[in-house]
């Protein structure tokens, strides 16, 4: 066996040409897609603490942030709506005069050339912050499923490109694949998020989209950390029935997660860096304790090369701009 000195792996590593032709992961723009809060209103503009840089943003302040996203290549944007009020049902959820409804049809009336992609789930809009609906303090899966697909049949009516269902009730994709068929959204896709994890990261998001669980967590819906054969599972059964791309959430902490995935299927899959995970390297960041631009693209390439081919990401345009900066 030859080695040393025949065998020197730095004499590609000499040049930075040298080193992007050898690169083995590229990120794209395009693979990006940048989540986005909205709220009832005009002019409406609520900063979130635990997220420099993002807002709460009605429908008119939205514009410009989703017209700079698209100037720069961003692949798409997916939408989180804050109703005005709230109920036990979480009706805002199918509201077509809802702030997601809204925005979806002014960026596709306005905006080119990006793709508009609406999260299903009941927790924004419910007046006790769970998923579904509850009898008694546990969710009634099979109660919430009709919601869920009405809500999804009002944003497919509306524009979207893709419908995101993140509640993780079981039989989800069918009822809302059936519901949209119904509806003559026969080519709409659906990407679900199939191996989601009741996670601690998804903390400023929760301050964020105002979603917090009244009481409770979410562990008898999302899946428990430890498990990645189950992720399987989740998404062999998500294909099943009809979704087109599957998701891994939250990605840096899930790379495993995610490569296993990728070598299970063949069809995209998605991660999404969450909010914990971006705020983190923001406040490392803010303290000088780190090269925010730096750990950025790192982590969207660590989060690419475990296999996703599209990431979700606060960092889609601010990536976008230091990737055509490069
Ligand atoms: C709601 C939802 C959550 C996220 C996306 N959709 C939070 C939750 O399950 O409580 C988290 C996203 C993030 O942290 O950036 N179903
Ligand atoms: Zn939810």
């Amino acid at each position: 066996m030859s080695g040393f000195p025949t065998i020197r792996p730095r004499r590609l590593r000499q040049s930075p040409t040298l080193r992007r032709m050898v690169a083995e992961t590229h990120l794209h723009p395009s693979s990006f897609v940048l989540p986005l809060f909205v709220v009832p209103g005009r002019e409406v503009r609520n900063p979130i603490g635990s997220m420099p840089g993002h807002a709460q943003l009605s429908v008119d302040e939205v514009l410009p942030v989703v017209k700079e996203a698209s100037s720069v290549g961003v692949g798409g944007v997916i939408l989180f709506g804050i109703p005005a009020s709230k109920d036990e049902q979480g009706s805002g959820a199918w509201d077509p005069a809802g702030p997601v409804p809204e925005t979806i049809r002014a960026i596709k009336d306005q905006v080119d050339d990006i793709t508009v992609w609406a999260d299903v789930c009941l927790c924004e809009y419910t007046s006790h912050g769970h998923c579904g609906v509850l009898s008694g303090e546990t969710i009634d899966n099979d109660a919430t499923l009709p919601l869920l697909a009405h809500a999804a049949v009002v944003y497919a009516d509306a524009g979207a490109d893709v419908i995101a269902p993140s509640d993780m009730m079981d039989g989800r994709v069918a009822a809302i694949r059936t519901a949209l068929d119904a509806a003559g959204h026969r080519e709409l896709a659906v990407c679900s998020y199939s191996a989601k994890y009741a996670s601690a990261y998804y903390g400023p998001f929760r301050e964020a989209a105002e979603s917090a669980p009244a009481f409770g967590d979410r562990r008898t819906h999302q899946m428990d950390p430890p498990n990645v054969r189950e992720a399987l599972v989740e998404v062999a059964q998500d294909l099943a029935e009809g979704a087109d791309m599957v998701m891994v959430k939250p990605a840096g902490p899930y790379l495993d997660v995610i490569s296993a995935v990728r070598d299970s299927v063949d069809v995209p899959v998605v991660a999404y860096q969450v909010s914990g995970e971006f705020s983190m390297i923001e406040a490392a960041a803010a303290n000088g304790w780190i090269d925010g631009d730096r750990v950025m693209l790192e982590s969207l390439t660590g989060i690419t090369r475990a296999g996703a081919s599209i990431v979700l990401t606060y960092f889609a345009t601010r990536a976008a701009r230091a990737l055509g900066a490069l």
